[in-house]
């Protein structure tokens, strides 16, 4: 179904509530062009010096943190409630040495806004161009945060991302469940 245009706003509830479930889908290119897409549980929609912006938080041992060090930006996509198993594979398996679109049975659109894939299964995706991004610092983490999500080191890089697009299909609310 074809997807319109819509505030980046709309629809945020639910947005979040995925976010925090299942999990959303991070699209990127890799240097290659190969289309990959990872899930994520942490990020955050909002706005920040002015624009609409997504905050997505990738460790460096992803191969995602490459593609979007290579291409600067990313999309996110939200998935429906059937998509827990493609949810849980793309959260588990590398796009380093698998296809997780094949992998997944997952179509892979060209962004029409920034080099980034979306995934044509999910009724909203968004578009966006990195224009900050940080990485977390230990020494100015609290101590519950850092000896309860970095173990291992492997610090996040935060990205600041432009929503450039922001598109639905019509009947998305019904179908995310
Ligand atoms: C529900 C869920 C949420 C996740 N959230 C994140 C996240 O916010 N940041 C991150 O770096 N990894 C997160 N992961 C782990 C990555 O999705 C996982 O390591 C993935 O295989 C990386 O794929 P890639 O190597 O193709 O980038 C999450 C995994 C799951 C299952």
């Amino acid at each position: 179904m074809a997807k319109e245009r819509i505030d980046p706003t709309e629809h945020y509830a639910k947005v979040v509530e995925i976010l925090t479930q299942q999990g959303l889908l991070l699209g990127s290119y890799d240097s290659a062009g190969k289309a990959n897409v990872m899930t994520i549980g942490w990020g955050a929609l909002g706005r920040i010096w002015s624009v609409p912006a997504w905050v997505v938080l990738v460790r460096p041992s992803r191969y995602t943190w490459r593609c979007i060090e290579h291409s600067g930006c990313f999309s996110v996509n939200v998935p429906t409630s059937g998509m827990h198993l493609v949810c849980a594979t793309c959260g588990s398996v590398s796009g380093r040495d698998t296809d997780k679109f094949a992998l997944c049975n997952l179509t892979a659109e060209r962004g029409q806004m920034v080099l980034a894939p979306t995934v044509a299964q999910c009724p909203i995706v968004y578009e966006c161009q990195v224009v900050h991004s940080n990485d977390v610092l230990p020494e100015k983490l609290a101590g519950e945060i850092l000896s309860g999500a970095y173990m291992d080191g492997d610090y996040h890089r935060i990205y600041f991302g432009k929503v450039l697009s922001a598109r639905a299909e019509a009947d998305a609310l019904t179908r995310l469940g």
